[in-house]
């Protein structure tokens, strides 16, 4: 007898499907009650793309449990999320106790970036399959132990950056590797907002609704400022990784996904916090090489990455994309679709998805993020092959990382290839890491 446990581990499914000897007995066993129960972490904004994701795949996932350390962000998902799937969701402020109960199955993580490893690691050792945002970790080192927890354990982590399941993404990636512009050797990465300043935060008393200590989790504690949660976080050091992990990781993602590239050779960043002066740890404006040595006789490669978080101004009528320069032709893509362009720079193709990928109302409804969670789920259910498994996030994330470690210390980065650690510089190197608050550092 099989159990529903032992079906929701994917490995078991195949084998399963098989024993059962046809299409129409696997469907039995994949029946109504077997849908997956996921709990929701972290609900203030990008929760509710997973929301719309999940029920646009209602037919196989519910959602069990809702977590947030914020009362009020709580009570009012969870009040969405029965309205939307039409079941009240149990809630808790400790995703700890949810991450004991026995009937969920995976959990989607949408917290600030200092949880997104820990809590993705617990998730795992849990017995949990898990959906992380990106950026995936804090820092190289969290991240690398991501993908170390997911190989030892066995549970499936997709990373959440969701245009690796964009079908016009896929198709693109497909006519690249078939020589639609050659050899592909340099891609072009961007992205621009006009983002307010921040100030500067005042002491404030921590909100009653709010457990500060259990928000600050792994990273060393202070005291309550009024111009962190929720959002910007991701401008101090501590628990963000600024725009260059925010949305640098959508796009050089796309970029060495589409050039068929790993970790580079060499890392240059250089850039300011030039548009305000305020509390934000980060530059405003930055330019990142990623470069690449000649290998197997092709020619070297190059990704920059392009970050301008205070002026909007845009490359090819576009504040985001990726534009891939090849030996015969270029291809600029997003998400909401590509052209085509000749060696003289003429437009030979293109295609455009329409507004329903678009992805710009964050916590709306995309089919690029509802095409994710259904790969996902399929992962899941079927052992479908993840389109953005950890050990893939994590060379992005982790490449992004090193442009912030570059602009940091403010020189050349010199990479071993084959885990983007950093050579010859310790100094650089001790910042692969971060310190963590006593007792909350994850393990292996
Ligand atoms: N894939 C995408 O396109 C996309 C888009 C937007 C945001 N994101 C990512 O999603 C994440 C969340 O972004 P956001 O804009 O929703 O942030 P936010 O600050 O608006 O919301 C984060 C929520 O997490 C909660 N939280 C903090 N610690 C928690 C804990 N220990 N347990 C449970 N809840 C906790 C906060 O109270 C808050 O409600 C970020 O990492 C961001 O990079 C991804």
């Amino acid at each position: 007898m099989i159990t529903r446990r032992e079906l929701v581990q994917g490995a078991a499914v195949g084998g399963a499907a098989m024993a059962m000897g046809s299409a129409k007995s696997y469907a039995q066993i994949m029946g109504a009650n077997d849908r997956l129960n996921f709990a929701v972490i972290g609900l203030n904004s990008r929760a509710y793309a997973h929301l719309s994701a999940l029920k646009a795949n209602k037919a196989n996932a519910r959602i069990s449990h809702v977590v947030d350390v914020e009362s009020n962000i709580l009570a009012k998902f969870a009040a969405a999320t029965e309205k939307e799937m039409g079941e009240a969701p149990k809630t808790d402020r400790d995703f700890r106790n949810v991450l004991q109960m026995k009937d969920v199955d995976a959990i989607t993580i949408a917290t600030p970036d200092h949880w997104h490893a820990p809590m993705a690691i617990a998730g795992v050792q849990a017995g949990k399959h898990v959906y992380v945002e990106k950026p995936c970790s804090h820092n190289p080192a969290e991240g690398a132990l991501l993908v170390a927890v997911q190989k030892k354990y066995g549970k499936l982590v997709q990373m959440g950056s969701q245009q690796r399941s964009s079908p016009h993404t896929i198709e693109m990636k497909k006519k690249i590797d078939d020589g639609l512009i050659g050899d592909p050797y340099f891609g072009k990465t961007w992205y621009s907002n006009t983002r307010k300043s921040i100030g500067h935060g005042k002491p404030a008393p921590v909100p009653a609704t709010l457990d500060w200590d259990l928000w600050q989790g792994p990273a060393p504690r202070q005291a309550y400022t009024d111009n962190v949660q929720p959002y910007n976080w991701h401008w101090f050091r501590k628990w963000g990784t600024g725009e260059t992990l925010n949305n640098g990781t959508h796009e050089v993602d796309v970029a060495r996904y589409l050039m068929g590239v790993e970790f580079p050779e060499r890392v240059t960043s250089s850039g300011g916090r030039y548009a305000y002066k305020d509390d934000w740890q980060f530059y405003d404006t930055l330019v990142t090489s990623f470069t690449y040595p000649e290998a197997n006789g092709k020619p070297g490669r190059m990704i920059s990455w392009d970050c301008r978080c205070c002026n909007g101004e845009r490359y090819y009528d576009r504040d985001r994309g990726a534009a891939i320069t090849g030996t015969t032709g270029s291809v600029v893509i997003d998400r909401g679709g590509y052209e085509v362009y000749d060696l003289k720079g003429k437009k030979v193709d293109s295609y455009s998805v329409g507004k329903a990928a678009a992805s710009d109302d964050l916590m709306g409804r995309d089919s690029m993020t509802d095409a994710h969670f259904r790969n996902f789920i399929a992962g899941i259910q079927k052992g479908e092959k993840l389109n953005q498994p950890i050990s893939s996030g994590n060379v992005a994330v982790t490449m992004l990382q090193l442009s912030n470690i570059a602009y940091f210390v403010n020189r050349e980065l010199k990479l071993d290839q084959t885990d983007g650690k950093i050579q010859g510089d310790p100094e650089a190197m001790k910042q692969w890491g971060r310190e963590y608050e006593k007792g909350w550092a994850p393990h292996l």
